[in-house]
């Protein structure tokens, strides 16, 4: 069982800036810090993370996979996907995997993560995921693309610390499955809930639209479509919209 400490704040700025200015106890196996309003969330890129006060689940998990190797560092990705959706299936059985992590419903993003990884003498010493679910809150600004809480798919308001406890756990797991080197289970089942995983889709690069399907994930991270033609396509986070 992983020893795992729960920091409990009312503010903070980022759930993520909190944990990289912090220092684990030596027996600490995975740190969790939650917060209920986050004044500067930190989305993926230059993108922000909004949240209404006390109404969604804003924390970072920090744990040191340091047997991953570095160019396998794709595959907490993958884990912490499997980690959310299994929390989450819990609640309903129509959430998937959007390369490379969020979680989809549908066609609406109900979490997003933020990875941040520490690498020291060609280990990976440390790794920040960053994760908002939308939980309660029923509206949201316009600026957000296609937002959707787990209230909104249930019906009925969700208790936080329920959903955190159910997340924390299968965190949990998939660290175990990390530690058991079951990298091949983890991709698998990465790739059986992708989001646009089955047939053809629109996607869009620096050339236009086009239609394709996904081949697979790579273990670097990377997305390979082969679209109409036939035409193998491989590319790197933020290289290729999905449309
Ligand atoms: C994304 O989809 O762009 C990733 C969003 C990640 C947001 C979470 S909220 C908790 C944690 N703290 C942050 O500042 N960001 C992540």
């Amino acid at each position: 069982m992983k020893k795992t400490k729960i920091i409990k704040l009312k503010e903070t700025d980022s759930t993520n800036s909190y944990l990289k200015n912090y220092t684990p106890d030596k027996a600490e196996d995975m740190t969790v810090v939650v917060a209920d309003y986050q004044s500067a969330g930190r989305g993926q890129g230059k993108n922000t993370w909004e949240s209404e006060p006390g109404k969604n689940l804003l924390f970072s998990i920090l744990v040191h996979p340091v047997c991953v190797p570095v160019n396998r560092q794709f595959l907490l990705s993958m884990a912490g996907a499997v980690a959310l959706k299994h929390a989450l299936d819990k609640y309903d059985g129509g959430f998937m995997m959007k390369w490379p992590n969020d979680i989809y419903w549908q066609d609406k993003k109900i979490s997003g993560t933020l990875i941040e990884t520490t690498i020291a003498r060609h280990h990976i010493q440390n790794c920040i995921f960053g994760i908002g679910i939308d939980v309660n809150q029923t509206e949201f600004p316009d600026t957000v693309p296609n937002p959707v809480s787990l209230c909104q798919i249930t019906g009925k308001e969700v208790s936080l610390k329920h959903l955190l406890k159910e997340v924390v756990e299968a965190f949990q797991d998939v660290l175990e499955m990390i530690e058991d080197g079951d990298y091949t289970d983890i991709a698998a089942l990465y790739h059986q809930s992708l989001y646009y995983g089955k047939g053809f889709h629109r996607f869009e690069d620096e050339n236009g639209v086009f239609e394709a399907g996904i081949v697979e994930v790579e273990d670097d991270g990377h997305l390979v479509l082969h679209d109409r033609e036939g035409v193998i396509r491989e590319y790197a986070v933020k290289e290729v919209k999905f449309l």
